[in-house]
């Protein structure tokens, strides 16, 4: 028995969302009833629940076909997942409310519509909740329960009561253009996509965030893996509800969506599959380093965020090599104490700063040294042939001496881990700035649906706000784009911390 046991529940739509959430329904004891487009549809897609479940191993327990009117004069909640288009969830709410009980709970999993617009489709917005699920359903943990304009505060508790006794985990969010996981990650895959457009390659990109940010799988990859036509139409309707230019598609997208390149499902997007499996790209651009085996010097202002990572013996005060941290831009007074150090010995600069591509001395190294989630030291090296800048000497005895993993990148501001984090820490701000959802329920959001091993408010604490704050203004100089600017409430916060 569960909470769930004897709920009447009618699940309309069966896509692969629709008959998973069929799925664990009735996992959690629902007696759910199915309806598709016509009777054939209906039938065939509870066959294709039925095998799907069979696979896994698992037997349905009480799912039956049925027509919408019917099924739902005795339900206690209504969920559709049918073709993402307003028209036909409008006409499908219709028939919902003349069915219907009067305290039928009815739900959307719709991943980009209005659920006030439904709200008022369907005669009483109160009622109206979104429950976005995540692709499969019967994997993801996550749901985000949506709150449209007018939903009632009990339906809301309800709705966030259901997703509970499913075993699922609710996060909160109030109705807006792509809700929480979705709108947190668009800079991620923006800015991924920028690099490649500023010449990186993808496979540098997707292991930098494996390797320093901990993803489980790379933007680009992710990208592909879900199309790119899904996401260019996500990026249309952010810019459309917006109407903030820091939405705009990356126009490299548009071109491979109109060449048909949409992804790992058309055999080429970001990776070209018939060449290479982005796993294989992956290890090619990754240099994999034994334990560490050296010592080195580690000094500037932000030597103190390095230093607890390194293994015992590491840091030496006269090592031949020094690491001089600083995050932020440079000031003369770092330039004069990285000029000092270079006369006697290799230094490399530890930064992403885009700042240090001009003033950068001839002979010293520039990395990213960052502790990486899945332990030990990656390394983003700065190795670009245009700006006459090669990894040095110094790199490698570094790279050596922490045992750090590396991927070399282009001296673009902001490298790549620091640029994909902190322009998701800006967004994630934005969306709780805006009251749209609660920092833990983003951070929460983010590491169920993402996997991503830190939310982005965790990422900020472990960054230092004025160190997001530093990168944001960084990359709102060194690129003359104003999609960069910090969003008020951090610079609230950096000020607040400063005090
Ligand atoms: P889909 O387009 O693959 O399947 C939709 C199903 O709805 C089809 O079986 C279709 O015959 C049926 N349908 C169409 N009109 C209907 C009607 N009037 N009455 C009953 N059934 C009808 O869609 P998918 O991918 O399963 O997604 C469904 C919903 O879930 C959409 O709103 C989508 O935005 C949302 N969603 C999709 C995710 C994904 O990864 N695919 C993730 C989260 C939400």
């Amino acid at each position: 028995m569960t909470e769930l046991t004897g709920l009447k529940v009618t699940v309309a739509g069966l896509g692969p969302m629709g008959r998973g959430i069929v799925r664990v329904f009735d996992a959690a004891g629902a007696d759910v009833t199915v309806v598709d487009v016509d009777p054939q549809a209906t039938a065939k897609g509870l066959e294709t629940i039925r095998s799907e479940a069979a696979e896994d191993g698992v037997a349905l327990r009480a799912v039956a076909a049925d027509a919408l009117a019917s099924s739902v004069t005795g339900a206690d909640l209504f969920l559709e997942a049918v073709v993402e288009r307003m028209d036909v969830k409008r006409e499908l709410l219709a028939t919902v409310a003349a069915a219907g009980r009067d305290d039928l709970l009815v739900a959307s999993n719709t991943s980009s519509l209005s659920i006030s617009e439904m709200g008022r489709a369907f005669g009483d917005p109160s009622r109206v909740v979104g429950l976005h699920f995540f692709n499969p359903p019967t994997k993801m943990r996550l749901v985000e329960v949506i709150l449209g304009a007018a939903t009632s505060e009990a339906v809301a508790a309800r709705a966030d009561a259901v997703v509970r006794a499913l075993g699922k985990t609710p996060v909160t969010c109030k109705d807006s253009p792509n809700f929480v996981v979705n709108r947190v990650c668009r800079p991620l895959y923006y800015e991924a996509q920028l690099l490649v457009a500023q010449g990186l390659e993808p496979a540098a990109v997707d292991a930098v965030a494996r390797g320093a940010l901990g993803h489980r799988m790379g933007p680009l990859q992710l990208l592909d893996f879900t199309g790119l036509h899904t996401h260019l139409a996500s990026s249309e309707t952010a810019l459309r509800e917006f109407g903030d230019p820091r939405y705009r598609p990356i126009p490299q997208v548009r071109g491979l969506v109109r060449g048909g390149m949409t992804g790992r499902a058309a055999g080429r997007g970001f990776y070209d599959y018939a060449v290479e499996r982005p796993k294989d790209a992956l290890d090619r651009v990754t240099s994999v380093r034994e334990a560490a085996a050296g010592t080195v010097t580690v000094t500037g202002p932000d030597a103190g965020s390095l230093l607890p990572a390194l293994q015992a013996g590491t840091a030496s005060e006269d090592a031949p090599v020094v690491v001089y941290r600083c995050l932020r831009a440079p000031e003369d007074a770092d330039l004069g104490a990285v000029r000092e150090l270079a006369r006697h010995r290799d230094v490399v600069v530890d930064s992403s700063a885009g700042e240090w591509l001009d003033v950068l001395p001839a002979d010293v190294g520039w990395v990213r040294l960052h502790v990486a989630p899945r332990g030990g030291l990656f390394a983003e090296v700065v190795s670009d042939p245009t700006a006459h800048l090669a990894g040095t000497p110094g790199v490698k005895d570094v790279l050596e001496a922490l045992g750090a993993d590396s991927v070399d990148v282009l001296a673009l501001p902001g490298l790549v881990a620091d640029r994909l984090a902190h322009c998701v820490v800006n967004e994630a701000t934005a969306v709780v700035e805006e009251g749209t959802a609660t920092r833990e329920d983003v951070d929460t959001a983010l590491k169920l649906a993402m996997n991503h091993p830190r939310g982005p408010f965790e990422l900020q604490e472990d960054a230092g706000t004025a160190t997001v704050l530093a990168g944001l203004w960084s990359l709102t100089r060194t690129t003359g784009d104003p999609r960069y600017r910090p969003a008020q409430l951090l610079r609230r916060q950096a000020a607040a911390v400063a005090r």
